[in-house]
């Protein structure tokens, strides 16, 4: 159990590499296993989810190689199916191992994935477009268990455009009998990533990135080498942290046309905002105006982004009214942050956060990734320095974040807890 310390009162100045995203390298590595044979996928950032991702695909027979950023993948045995329990706990992302499973061997049992701090998050879509397209799934034991004899394609509609779940049915509707269309589908940046190694691996997509997808089902895949697309919330994370702390930062390798809205209301903030080969440029000279905002599926402001832009805001000028409008239960963190002395008020899916002077330092914990990486951007606007335990969760999505953090001039260290066994 690692603590992090932060030492409020730097301004962030200097150059950030961002890495690539979690959130599309974990499902290129899951989409490995449709094609038998070795392959590649580079910018994979060095974080606890991939490296769990890894033994999950182990798990399946696969033989990964994980180093510096580049994942050898051989699929070209596939022998269990199982996902069992103690990984899917460590990472939701897992269910996404659904759809290459049933495309490349017809079943799997995945361990059924709850629900975490930031909300419910059921997968009845993944299982409603599945079954669309032949699979027979039944809960049993915990577990999401899967079959199809011959997966048939199918238009599908989403009630809501999932992430996970367009992946998913993208996967499985890759090998099936004839054509899917999925409709209301994500159009985040990583589905279309994932998109693209899957049409590298031989596959026929039309529209990703738009909300309408159609797929022609192939006879087989082959292996094939992708480079993940950078991370937009890690390159987010910075932007912010340089606003709060009235800082010069530049953030290297990041894709502003990932970014429009959210750098949008960074500049309504006061930033001046610069793109140039060195990188994105984010300066903030004064204390920041308060902005409202509301998430929503992408093109919209990422929910991942709430908790980093609501962390910049408690120290704003003005009062700004944030809308959850995808996870239920995203403000739970709101709670450390007013024990930093943050003047928040939570009513469903709305918060109102007054900006005050400065906070103060006091001892805090991460929820989850996301809500970490909040803490810390509060800790660097504190009085003090600021004790964050569970650190692990921002280890889980973000790749050598004290390292960045210290070379834009922050003070930060660890400490690891020894857990004391009975
Ligand atoms: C992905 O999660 C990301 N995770 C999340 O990032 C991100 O917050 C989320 O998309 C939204 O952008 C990965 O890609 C690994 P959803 P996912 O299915 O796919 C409801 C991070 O910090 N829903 O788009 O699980 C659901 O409850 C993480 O990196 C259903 O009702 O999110 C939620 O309200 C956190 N039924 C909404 O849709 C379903 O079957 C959005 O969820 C599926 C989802």
């Amino acid at each position: 159990m690692d603590r992090l310390f932060v030492t409020g009162g730097a301004r962030l100045e200097g150059s950030v590499r961002v890495s690539g995203a979690k959130n599309s390298a974990l499902k290129l590595m899951a989409a490995s296993l449709l094609a038998p044979g070795t392959s590649v996928v580079r910018n994979v950032p060095r974080i606890r989810d991939c490296a769990v991702m890894g033994e999950m695909l182990e798990y399946f027979g696969m033989r990964v190689r994980l180093k510096d950023g580049v994942a050898e993948l051989d699929a070209s045995e596939v022998h269990d199916v199982e996902a069992p329990d103690e990984l899917v706990r460590q990472m939701r992302a897992s269910i996404v191992v659904l759809g290459p499973l049933l495309a490349r061997c017809g079943r799997a049992r995945v361990s059924m994935p709850g629900g975490d701090e930031i909300g419910a998050r059921p997968v009845d879509l993944h299982v409603g477009g599945l079954e669309r397209m032949g699979v027979a799934i039944r809960s049993e034991h915990g577990f999401l268990v899967a079959e199809a004899d011959e997966l048939h394609g199918a238009s599908i509609t989403l009630d809501y455009p999932s992430v996970t779940a367009t992946e998913n049915l993208m996967m499985a509707a890759v090998r099936a009998k004839g054509i899917t269309t999925i409709d209301n589908a994500a159009r985040e940046p990583e589905t279309a990533d994932l998109a693209a190694y899957l049409v590298a691996m031989g596959a026929r997509i039309e529209g990703a990135g738009s909300s309408t997808i159609a797929i022609e089902g192939v006879d087989e895949l082959v292996p094939a080498e992708h480079t993940a697309v950078a991370d937009r919330i890690e390159a987010g994370t910075w932007a912010a942290a340089a606003v709060a702390t009235q800082g010069d930062v530049t953030v290297q390798n990041a894709r502003p046309e990932h970014l429009e809205l959210f750098l949008s209301k960074l500049a309504d903030a006061g930033a001046d905002i610069s793109m140039s080969d060195a990188g994105l440029r984010i300066r903030q000279v004064s204390r920041a105006h308060a902005v409202d905002f509301v998430t929503l599926p992408y093109p919209g402001i990422a929910t991942d982004f709430q908790p980093i832009l609501l962390a910049m805001q408690a120290t704003a000028e003005g009062t700004a009214i944030v809308t959850e409008n995808v996870f239920e239960g995203r403000f739970l963190y709101t709670g450390e942050l007013r024990r930093m002395g943050a003047d928040i008020r939570t009513e469903g899916h709305h918060a109102v956060i007054r900006g005050v002077p400065r906070l103060s330092a006091a001892p805090v914990r991460a929820l989850d990734i996301r809500a970490g990486a909040a803490l810390v951007i509060a800790g660097l606007v504190a009085d003090g320095v600021t004790e964050i335990s569970d650190i692990e969760h921002l280890d889980r999505g973000y790749e050598d974040f004290d390292t960045k953090l210290e070379r834009l001039g922050a003070e930060v260290w660890r400490e690891r807890e020894l857990v004391t066994l009975p």
